[in-house]
């Protein structure tokens, strides 16, 4: 690895010597190891196991990537709230970056890693948003600080400084006593209704097992061989590391 004086700005540093031996508990994890024929059954199997591993601090943190209508890309961690047969939830301020991405282009993709398991889950789909009520009943269940903070909060937008919020907080703080804070009607939540859900175990010798399910197409000729048919009408297959 290079070194640069503090004062040197042209900065160049070669870490391409970085890499660490994947230690598996896990074995390879072959078609036999699905826990469910279809992705959310999977996801939840590992999602469990991610909750009991005591290193993961939030194993609900979602990369989340957006695309403007041209297609320039940007990505940001949110917290995943909720995952089942409808799709994967989150909840954010509809006016922020990502917000607007979603209003021109529902198409999104998530990830989800959970290192210390060498593991991966990758989900594709189109984003719409969940009802008001749905947004109301997660609104009401945060804390009364989180109320305030999402409702002073224009999120993504530029501010001077610290002190405009702290003084939109105490404004709000003032106005809204405990329990009584509204949803604004600029924040709450979005679902992901995937088409792809790919399932990442990485392999000390970089053989990394992948899984992608994916729903099928009409017509399309599943042969047990590539494709499997799996349940609800979703199909999988590896996919080379
Ligand atoms: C672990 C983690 C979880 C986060 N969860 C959320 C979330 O659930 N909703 C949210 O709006 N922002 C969340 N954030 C903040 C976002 O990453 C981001 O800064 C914010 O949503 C603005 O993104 P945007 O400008 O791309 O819209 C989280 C950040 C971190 C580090």
């Amino acid at each position: 690895m290079s070194s640069a004086k503090p004062q040197d700005t042209n900065y160049n540093y070669d870490i391409g010597g970085m890499r660490i031996k994947y230690k598996n508990k896990n074995e390879t994890f072959t078609e036999d190891r699905l826990i469910s024929k279809e992705p959310i059954g999977q996801f939840k199997a590992w999602f469990d196991e991610a909750c009991n591993t005591p290193q993961i601090f939030e194993p609900n943190a979602m990369f989340l990537a957006t695309a403007t209508k041209d297609g320039i890309p940007s990505v940001r961690p949110v917290l995943l709230k909720g995952y089942g047969r409808d799709g994967f939830k989150f909840y954010t301020n509809y006016e922020s970056r990502k917000g607007h991405e979603l209003a021109q282009n529902p198409n999104v993709a998530a990830y989800l890693y959970w290192e210390p398991l060498r593991r991966g889950v990758r989900i594709e789909g189109k984003a719409e948003k969940t009802s008001a009520e749905d947004s109301d009943r997660y609104f009401q269940s945060r804390p009364y600080s989180s109320q305030i903070g999402s409702s002073a909060s224009k999120q993504s937008s530029v501010i001077a400084s610290r002190e405009t919020l702290i003084v939109k907080e105490r404004e709000l703080l003032a106005q809204f006593p405990e329990g009584q804070v509204k949803r604004p009607d600029h924040w709450g939540g979005y679902i992901i209704i995937p088409h792809s859900i790919e399932f990442w175990q990485g392999q000390s010798d970089r053989l990394h097992d992948r899984i992608r399910f994916r729903r099928a197409k009409s017509n399309e000729k599943i042969d047990n061989v590539l494709i499997h048919k799996g349940d609800n009408e979703w199909v999988y297959e590896r996919l080379s590391p």
